[in-house]
């Protein structure tokens, strides 16, 4: 395995692509191929079989592409699919659960974590599993936010938004009710909604955007495998989704600053 080869990212949609903008400024030198299943997306109503079967099917696309990693940029999969991935994959992974829950216990002061993902997330309790094997006193409040993903998708994200303002009052007050100091955004699509989020929930409620947590994590990880590249100039990422580019590059576009169509290209993700 080369170190310059490319570090392998998934997502179910566009929320993976908040990873992808975290793990471009982290490390600067990798190159990125990211695949965003557009098509067959929400995973996060499905039941855990089908959430393991794509799973299985965009890494096998990954792996197509001989990359060094994978990264499973997506509170869902990592909840329902991580130790089957972990368990299977030949090359380092890492899902968003793990980094994300092990930097929240080490920074809430009053011991109330909340935690919002999808409802396939938060039926499998995995951030909260894993805050309490850190820690078994955080009071861990857990909160399905389903109707995040497709405002995020469509993109529905400004802070002035009153559809975005209403849906995150609508989900979150029962958080905010509990006095949480922290909250993760345990579904990559989340991070997108972040100002509204944080205007709701207050300066005293700090965010942890999984993405960043996961791309410092990633950096560790090849380090101590001596898998980061010594390339002096980073490459442009890849793109793969599995449905038409036209919303993708669009929306694309507001989440990395720049422009996406000619990097974007589509794949049948079945016949993997
Ligand atoms: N971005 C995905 C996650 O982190 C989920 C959205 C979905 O497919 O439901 O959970």
């Amino acid at each position: 395995m080369s170190a310059e080869n490319a570090i392998g990212v998934f997502d179910s949609g566009l929320g993976g692509l908040s990873a992808v903008r975290e793990f471009l400024r982290v490390l600067p030198h990798e190159k990125i191929i990211y695949f965003g299943d557009t098509g067959r997306v929400p995973y996060g109503t499905r039941s855990c079989d089908t959430i393991k079967k794509y799973a299985v099917q965009d890494t096998n696309f990954l792996l197509r592409h001989n990359v060094k990693m994978i990264v499973a940029a997506c509170g869902t999969v990592s909840s329902v699919a991580g130790d089957l991935l972990r368990d299977s994959l030949k090359v380092p992974y890492t899902g968003v659960v793990n980094p994300t829950a092990f930097t929240a216990a080490r920074v809430t002061r009053n011991g109330r974590v909340g935690v919002i993902g999808t409802s396939a997330t938060v039926s499998s309790h995995s951030y909260r599993l894993r805050l309490n094997k850190l820690n078994p006193q955080i009071r861990v409040f857990e909160e399905a936010c389903p109707l995040f993903v497709p405002l995020v998708e469509n993109g529905f994200i400004d802070r002035c938004d009153v559809i975005a303002m209403a849906t995150v009052a609508r989900y979150l007050w029962p958080l905010k009710d509990e006095g949480i100091d922290t909250l993760i955004l345990g579904c990559t699509h989340f991070p997108l909604l972040k100002e509204v989020i944080s205007d709701y929930m207050g300066p005293g409620v700090r965010l942890i955007d999984s993405g960043l947590e996961t791309a410092v994590y990633a950096a560790k990880v090849l380090g101590e495998q001596k898998l980061l590249s010594t390339r002096d100039e980073q490459p442009d990422p890849a793109f793969y989704i599995s449905d038409t580019p036209d919303s993708f590059s669009s929306v694309a576009k507001l989440f990395l600053g720049r422009n996406m169509e000619h990097a974007v290209t589509q794949i049948d993700i079945e016949a993997y």
